[in-house]
């Protein structure tokens, strides 16, 4: 057996056909697969999973695949999400899958089960009985290059489970302190540096912008940086993350439906944690630098008015017209910081940052912005690539004239309402990175979900992540090709 060592899944490959077994097939191989496991004719249509009985050890679940010449790897990732759904109703702890009739499937395989068994059980009594799955066995050849890659897929899935698991905690235990300690936590033991900007720290460098979004609440503000450099290295990219704990609009107070939503706000800065794990786990050979402010948004006597002017760090002065559009404000500073300190190739900002992006492009999609067309391709191929998606709206210079303030520098909503609002955040974002080559990816859409999807189960998803590693891993591919 191999891939054990020090992970939270054991992974082999095998040649048994007993026990708990999840075959998934396209279309036109019904009898050849009935024939081989010695049972009836079942339906290879897509979404389509059917529940045998071998013999009174085994169970066997198909799950179709529909037409191959549709198919992609998220195809493979569902019907994997319903066999490990199948086998947990069972409670099986040891699954086998049979995905050889696709090409290289193993690392998908591993990744779909990984994200379609977690659950966020910590808060309650019967956790005991939810039983996970502990080892997937591959009806597989293994060899180097396939073990390789299911390694870094594994570390990539944990990545994201990692990230969900702070991201569904809630508002009143994942404070900006117990993100800046968790940050820090993760950081111990690997090759990665964490410092943490408090409060005292944030005004003597001028973070007007996320000091004003914090002035209503009583839990301090932080922000926090990631550093994870090997030893050579050509490229720095960095990742800045949303992480505003709970949005309740503050002074321009979001409606009480669905308000408990709110505690997702925070799931970019989460993604930034996670992604710098992932990548000093990958020992990736670029720098990589991992930035988050976080703050709550709450109304008090303290608060931030609409009105109100802030000075950013860049000096830039923001006319705060609606204390709701406050993740802009704190990535403002987030941003400016990252640029001139870091003095990044890329910048990539993570950010559940509006409900028009939720409108626009629903779940299924991040929305990709971006003031550079070269980097933008690359986002939008680690989307297609990862499974993580992303599609890219335009910035032209019309939706910037819409964020011009009268009596500051830049004001913090568009000056037409209801329209391309997710385009002029992104416009609003644009004045805090200069020249840098920079993509803005809004997760509001895709962040959590409300009901079980694909192989999510309800609650955070841990968006970005994936997408973002692959990100890396491609940049990394490609300096090391030149
Ligand atoms: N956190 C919200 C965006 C959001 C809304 C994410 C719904 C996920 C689901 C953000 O801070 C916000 O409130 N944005 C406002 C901006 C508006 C006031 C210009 C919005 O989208 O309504
Ligand atoms: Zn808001
Ligand atoms: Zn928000």
């Amino acid at each position: 057996m191999i891939f054990e060592e020090g992970l939270t899944m054991k992974i082999g490959f095998t040649d048994k056909k007993k026990g708990a077994i999840g075959v998934v097939m396209f279309e036109g191989e019904e009898k050849k697969t009935s024939e081989e496991y010695g049972v009836g004719e079942f339906n290879a249509s897509e979404g389509k999973r059917q529940l045998m009985a071998i013999d009174k050890n085994s169970k066997i679940v198909f799950a179709g695949l529909g037409k191959k010449n549709q198919f992609d790897a998220e195809t493979l990732k569902k019907a994997i999400g319903q066999i490990v759904a199948t086998f947990s109703t069972y409670k099986e702890k040891e699954i086998t899958i049979d995905a050889k009739r696709v090409e290289n499937a193993a690392s998908t395989v591993v990744e779909a089960v990984i994200l379609s068994q977690y659950s966020f059980s910590k808060y309650r009594k019967e956790k005991e009985e939810i039983v996970k799955i502990e080892k997937i066995n591959l009806l597989e050849k293994q060899n180097r290059e396939v073990e390789k890659q299911v390694n870094e897929t594994q570390a990539i899935a944990n990545a994201v489970n990692f990230a969900r698991d702070i991201e569904n905690e809630p508002a009143n235990v994942a404070t900006p302190t117990y993100l800046a300690e968790l940050a820090k936590k993760t950081a111990g033991g690997k090759n990665v540096k964490c410092t943490i900007f408090d409060e005292a720290k944030l005004k003597e460098l001028k973070c007007g912008a996320l000091l004003g979004v914090a002035a209503g609440s009583t839990q301090p503000p932080v922000m926090v940086t990631l550093e994870y450099a090997p030893k050579k290295y050509s490229k720095t990219i960095a990742f800045v993350g949303k992480g505003i704990t709970f949005d309740s609009g503050g002074i321009s107070l979001k409606p009480s439906k669905d308000m408990d939503q709110m505690k997702f706000d925070k799931n970019g800065a989460c993604a930034v944690i996670a992604i710098v794990k992932a990548v000093s786990e990958l020992e990736l050979p670029i720098k990589v630098a991992g930035v988050f402010a976080a703050t709550e948004n709450l109304p008090s006597g303290r608060a931030t008015k609409p009105g109100d002017i802030l000075t950013a760090y860049n000096g830039k002065t923001i006319e705060v017209l609606n204390t709701d559009a406050e993740g802009r404000l704190i990535l403002a500073d987030a941003l400016s910081y990252t640029e001139k300190n870091y003095k990044p190739d890329y910048i990539v900002d993570i950010a559940t940052l509006t409900g028009a992006c939720v409108v626009a492009l629903g779940s299924p999609a991040s929305g990709l912005i971006s003031n550079n067309e070269k980097l933008a391709k690359e986002v939008l191929k680690a989307g297609e690539e990862s499974g993580d998606k992303c599609w890219q709206l335009p910035l032209w210079k019309e939706y910037e004239e819409r964020i011009k303030s009268d009596i500051a520098d830049v004001r913090n909503i568009s000056t037409i309402d209801k329209e391309a609002g997710a385009i002029t955040a992104a416009a609003f974002l644009k004045q805090f990175v200069g020249e840098t080559p920079w993509a803005h990816l809004d997760i509001a859409g895709t962040a959590w979900a409300t009901a079980p999807r694909d192989y999510y189960c309800k609650g955070a998803t841990g968006a970005g992540v994936r997408i973002c590693v692959k990100l890396c891993q491609n940049l990394a591919k490609q300096i090391s090709n030149v």
